[in-house]
């Protein structure tokens, strides 16, 4: 808290209208307590009411394999680990359709959700119907009996259904870290450990809640490991036979459980679990090196070389990456690892020579399979589509970057990009029509005018929010305000969200039990935030010999888009903190939003015309919203000024950011520091060459969505940095380098 209170405060831009009746606080204090938290309890509890009775489900909350599959007979649960490793491969580009799922856990993982969800719309469709409004008066005339209950339970975040797989996660998580602890000499017991928080990390991954405890446990398992094998060396034993005669060769020892792996086996399946653990904490040089160890044992697993191969592509080193992703490409009979070819299609984007043989490497054998996998799909039994519909997304999409990078056939690149994408919406769960638009309108209901009082939330200035649509640009100002000396950005975990759940669940609680202690509840917050962003910048600088900032950072950069849901939190801990909202051109966005394939997860709808309109009308009425009830406060920057004037723009975010004008801002795309988001390459390239009014190409198939936003066609808004005009250009169609 020390440096906080020292902390630079120059800029005076005072964002917002703060509360001037602060001779009167307990007025303010009893209309927050008897008003506001009924309403915020209401949001938050009201929709888990089904959930009551969900009984917690044994060993793995999340059971995956279970799913659709026939059970052996004599099957078992398998322990948790199995949910990580993979299933057996499946035999796809043969003639029989597959008997199991495809070796990849991405989509293993994607199916686990959408089964879950689907369990949670059965239920919700025995139970009876819940009638939002009903619940509002009941519960608002039933304030303490709700406030009791509440009380009890946990607050959560994203609706019941997931938060109660969260939930149960960690219980389980806690069980094993119980069970490791009673013998923590056992290589299993510890793996298990690790690979569960692995999996939170990966399912719940905006929050990096066990980041630095999974990197902890994966280096005492490389060493139990190691031991293991030194000493079967030292016995004259076998290090790669596996105690499963049916499998072969080391590569092949994916699909067996930890405990059947040979030693060797066993330390792939490590080195490449803890590969994925640093690539989570964007440690991707660390990352690499836990992949070459497993590939130094085994050349031929496949897990670790499309796992490097992806670092690698991250890191920039393009013809690297392509060497791998084209291994994978050949090796991956079963097409288990088909992102492969989506990460090769961005390189050739990118850097057609990084790739040997160029664009033909990758179409080629994608024009080859394509028709016949489209027939096997067509007549695959329906507990095996979804397997084929996961491949198929993506090598139609990578078919579409073809089209639309190669050879600008704005049609054909447009034809792959929806049958990629037909495939992709029938393995999720339906878009619930108005979810998103219901649930920015209960945060408009909480967050109204005079919600803040004048007493909460921190002076730290620290934090620096960026929020706004995905595909907006703000992976090139988090770039910007990460080239100054002192502005770090922490990566795409936000501490933050992943705090979100506590926070609110302290803010509601305290508020009823004691509300005059909230002003300091939420700076204690406020600073155990920073505290744990300042920590995961130090291990991160310490992973990746960062060396550019030898002083302490004065400001942490939180990239959560999605943060637009949650201005009013920030506003509850840092009513000083920057907030920073990268507006682009609607279609721009949009187009940019759905012809980007995004891995499984928060950003599942983008790729549907109707889910899309919903998500950024929802976007657009919420920020209309903040401006109203908290004038001033949110500062928006427009994309295009960033293009087109970048000079004058970075000079004013940091001004704003109160920290002297450095002129390293201006060479942000030099910096070594790796961004791992879809924008990564584009970055590296500097200002973004497919920037400005690329969806002009593709202006009649997307006539259709600009016509479900309507008038939000248009947006006007301008950016307001304190102290900056506008140049005034006209908009090319190609953009400025
Ligand atoms: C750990 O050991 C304690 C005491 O021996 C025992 O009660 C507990 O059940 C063990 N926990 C697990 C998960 O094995
Ligand atoms: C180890 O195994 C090899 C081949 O299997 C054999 O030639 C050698 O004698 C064994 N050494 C010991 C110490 O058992
Ligand atoms: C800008 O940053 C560089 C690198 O940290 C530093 O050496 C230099 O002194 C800074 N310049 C100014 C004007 O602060």
């Amino acid at each position: 808290m020390g440096s906080e209170e020292k902390e630079a405060t120059t800029a005076d831009t005072r964002p917002i209208d703060r509360d001037n009746n602060n001779d009167e606080p307990s007025m303010t204090v009893s209309l927050f307590v008897f008003l506001v938290i009924p309403v915020l309890l209401f949001s938050l509890f009201s929709r888990l009411t089904v959930n009551t009775n969900v009984k917690p489900i044994e060993l793995n909350g999340y059971e995956p394999l279970q799913f659709e599959r026939r059970k052996p007979a004599g099957w078992q649960r398998r322990p948790i680990q199995d949910d990580l490793s993979v299933p057996p491969p499946a035999p796809i580009p043969l003639e029989s359709a597959p008997s199991s799922w495809p070796t990849d856990y991405k989509h293993v993982l994607s199916t686990i959700q959408s089964r879950r969800r689907r369990i949670e719309m059965d239920r919700e469709s025995v139970a009876p119907q819940r009638r939002p409004s009903e619940h509002e008066s009941s519960s608002a005339n039933s304030n303490s009996k709700s406030q009791t209950n509440a009380d009890k339970r946990t607050a959560r975040r994203r609706g019941g259904a997931d938060d109660d797989a969260r939930l149960m996660v960690i219980d389980q998580i806690n069980s094993l870290e119980e069970a490791y602890k009673n013998n923590s000499g056992d290589l299993f017991a510890a793996l298990d450990f690790a690979d569960a928080m692995r999996f939170y990390e990966l399912r719940y991954h905006e929050g990096g809640t066990y980041e630095k405890k999974t990197i902890q446990m994966y280096e005492k398992i490389v060493e139990m490991a190691l031991e293991r094998k030194k000493e079967a060396l030292q016995k004259n034993q076998s290090t790669s036979k596996s105690s499963n005669p049916s499998v072969a060769s080391v590569k092949d020892e994916i699909s067996l459980s930890n405990r059947e792996k040979s030693i060797d086996g066993l330390l792939c399946a490590i080195y490449t679990a803890q590969g994925k653990v640093f690539f989570m904490a964007n440690m991707f040089e660390r990352a690499v090196e836990s992949y070459s160890s497993c590939l130094d044992i085994e050349p031929g697993y496949l897990d670790a070389v499309n796992s490097r191969g992806s670092a690698l592509l991250i890191l920039g080193r393009y013809s690297d990456a392509a060497r791998d992703l084209v291994q994978v490409t050949r090796e991956d009979d079963t097409l288990g690892f088909s992102d492969s070819y989506q990460g090769l299609a961005r390189i050739l984007q990118t850097q057609e020579e990084a790739v040997v043989g160029g664009w033909d490497t990758l179409v080629e054998p994608v024009e080859d399979l394509l028709p016949k996998l489209e027939g096997q799909f067509a007549s695959a039994p329906a507990h095996s589509k979804p397997a084929y519909a996961a491949v198929l997304t993506r090598l139609h999409h990578s078919m579409f970057i073809y089209h639309d990078a190669k050879t600008k056939d704005a049609s054909a690149a447009f034809e792959h990009l929806k049958t990629a994408y037909k495939h992709k919406m029938s393995i999720l769960p339906p878009w619930q029509k108005g979810s998103e638009l219901s649930r920015i309108s209960q945060t408009k209901n909480i967050f109204t005018s005079g919600f803040w009082p004048s007493y909460v939330g921190s002076e730290s200035r620290i934090p620096i929010f960026i929020v706004g649509f995905v595909r907006s640009g703000s992976t090139l100002l988090e770039r910007v305000l990460d080239s100054h000396p002192q502005i770090v950005g922490t990566g795409e975990n936000s501490v933050f969200n992943g705090r979100l759940p506590e926070i609110r669940n302290e803010i509601v609680r305290v508020s009823m039990e004691s509300p005059e202690i909230l002003g300091d509840v939420t700076r204690d917050l406020a600073a155990k935030v920073v505290l744990e962003m300042k920590e995961r910048w130090e291990a991160l600088k310490e992973a990746n010999g960062v060396e550019e900032v030898e002083h302490e950072p004065a400001r942490l950069v939180d990239k959560m888009l999605t943060n637009y849901n949650n201005i009013g939190f920030i506003q509850m801990l840092y009513p000083h903190a920057l907030i920073l909202h990268v507006v682009r051109e609607p279609m721009d966005t949009l187009f940019s939003a759905y012809k980007h394939e995004f891995p499984s997860g928060t950003l599942d709808y983008t790729c549907d015309f109707e889910s899309l309109a919903e998500l950024y009308r929802a976007y657009r009425e919420i920020m209309v919203h903040w401006d109203k009830v908290l004038p001033g406060r949110v500062t928006h920057i427009r994309y295009e000024d960033m293009v087109n004037d970048m000079p004058g723009v970075a000079k004013k975010i940091i001004e704003a950011a109160g920290l002297p004008w450095n002129e390293t801002v201006l060479d942000f795309h030099k910096k070594k520091h790796a961004v791992n988001t879809l924008s990564t390459t584009q970055v590296r390239k500097g200002l973004y060459k497919d920037g400005m009014k690329s969806w002009k190409r593709y202006e009649k198939q997307l006539k259709p969505l600009a016509k479900m936003i309507g008038t939000l066609v248009e947006y006007d808004l301008a950016t307001n940095l304190k102290g900056y005009t506008p140049v005034d250009h006209k908009l090319e169609d190609d953009a400025v380098h």
